[in-house]
């Protein structure tokens, strides 16, 4: 297929795809009986950072009625000893399947250590797939420092073969043991040369201070490009000295914020009534300090969230409203995160060049501000 007058890394070009491949890129005539696709944008495929596969597509199995975090979790861990494999694995395809049709042909799951059939049931799924690249998080749920046995199941779970080592300092009982967790989570990744990839302050409290530990970390072993903190919305209410400091120190340490805008938006600030503060991540201030922020969509119809389409889409339209990134440059920027920089613990995003095996999206317009508006489902190219 020709595609014709197109947009392709801001140049207008035309570019032939045969048999999976790239075939040719420039100004190119149609061959005879070629189809023709006329206009819009050509861009890299999507790529999911941070999801939750193994509670994918239950929230209407065991309804949150309150829209709660702590209900969430609480009906999260009444469901967790009932999965079986084969449940895991019929939601995380159906997920999947929801994804590709969106665009995104590459997705980091994170896996709760709780339940070592999960666990396996997604290590299995992401070594059967062929032409999805998914990787899988040792994902411990209630920390590994709080409850006897969770540590031991943390550790069993990357043994099994995961991508990454996660943890959530911000849930441990004490400040002190939310760092030793960290520490113990990079060391696990070192112990079997993975990546790290937190929950890292997903709470309200401004004193929730792991992410420097984290970028310490990082800055030590030299582990840039290597570690991601996802959600940091405590840094929503740092003080703002604070925040210059942590904000400077994600940008030399090479870590990569992911930001989970759907869930953060109604998961955040619930404890105060009126005025409802907001918890996320200062993408605007990462971004100035020249960090890489990911965009995750986190919840696909889960027990925290029943909204979510696995449309990254969604995820990038929730950010530019809430964190007032509405300026022209910036609604671009957010985009192009999930075509570009969302792909960095995949090693960057796939290239369109001849030669190179044919994965793009088609879009209708060329304008990403329209694409954001109207959230058309991409032509998938794989
Ligand atoms: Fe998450």
């Amino acid at each position: 297929m020709l595609f014709r007058n197109v947009i392709l890394d801001g140049q207008r070009c035309d570019l032939r795809v045969e048999d999976g491949v790239v075939q040719a890129r420039g100004k190119l005539s149609c061959k005879e009986g070629e189809e023709v696709v006329e206009g819009g944008l050509l861009t890299p495929p999507f790529a999911e950072p941070h999801v939750h596969l193994d509670a994918a597509l239950l929230g209407a199995r065991r309804p949150n009625v309150s829209g709660t975090l702590t209900e969430g979790i609480r009906n999260w861990t009444e469901l967790r000893p009932l999965l079986t494999a084969a449940d895991v694995t019929a939601r995380a395809r159906k997920t999947i399947e929801m994804y590709v049709s969106w665009g995104a042909l590459r997705i980091r799951t994170h896996v709760d250590t709780g339940n070592l059939v999960a666990v396996e049931a997604l290590i299995t799924l992401r070594d059967e797939l062929d032409d999805i690249e998914l990787q899988v998080v040792a994902f411990p749920q209630e920390g590994i420092l709080r409850a006897p046995g969770t540590r031991e199941n943390w550790e069993r779970a990357v043994e099994m073969g995961c991508d990454a080592v996660g943890c959530i300092p911000h849930f441990e009982r004490t400040t002190e043991e939310g760092w030793q967790s960290v520490r113990m989570a990079f060391d696990l990744a070192d112990k079997h040369d993975i990546a790290v990839d937190l929950h890292c302050d997903e709470t309200d409290d401004p004193a929730s201070r792991n992410l420097e530990v984290v970028c310490t970390e990082t800055l030590k072993r030299g582990w840039k490009d290597r570690v991601i903190a996802g959600h940091c919305t405590a840094m929503h209410n740092y003080p703002n000295p604070y925040s210059a400091k942590v904000v400077a120190l994600v940008a030399e340490s090479g870590v990569q914020v992911v930001s989970n805008p759907l869930d953060n938006i109604v998961l955040q600030g619930r404890y105060g009534g009126y005025p409802r503060i907001r918890g996320h991540a200062r993408v605007d201030e990462l971004w100035d300090a020249g960090c890489t922020v990911g965009i995750g969509h986190d919840s696909v119809q889960d027990p925290w969230y029943r909204l979510g389409t696995a449309n990254l889409m969604d995820a990038a339209y929730m950010l530019v409203h809430y964190a007032h990134l509405t300026g022209e440059a910036e609604m671009r920027k957010v985009f192009r995160a999930l075509h570009d920089d969302n792909h960095m613990c995949f090693g960057g995003p796939p290239q369109i060049s001849e030669g190179e095996v044919a994965q793009l999206l088609w879009w209708p317009s060329e304008d990403p501000i329209d694409l954001l508006r109207d959230r058309p489902r991409p032509r998938v190219i794989r």
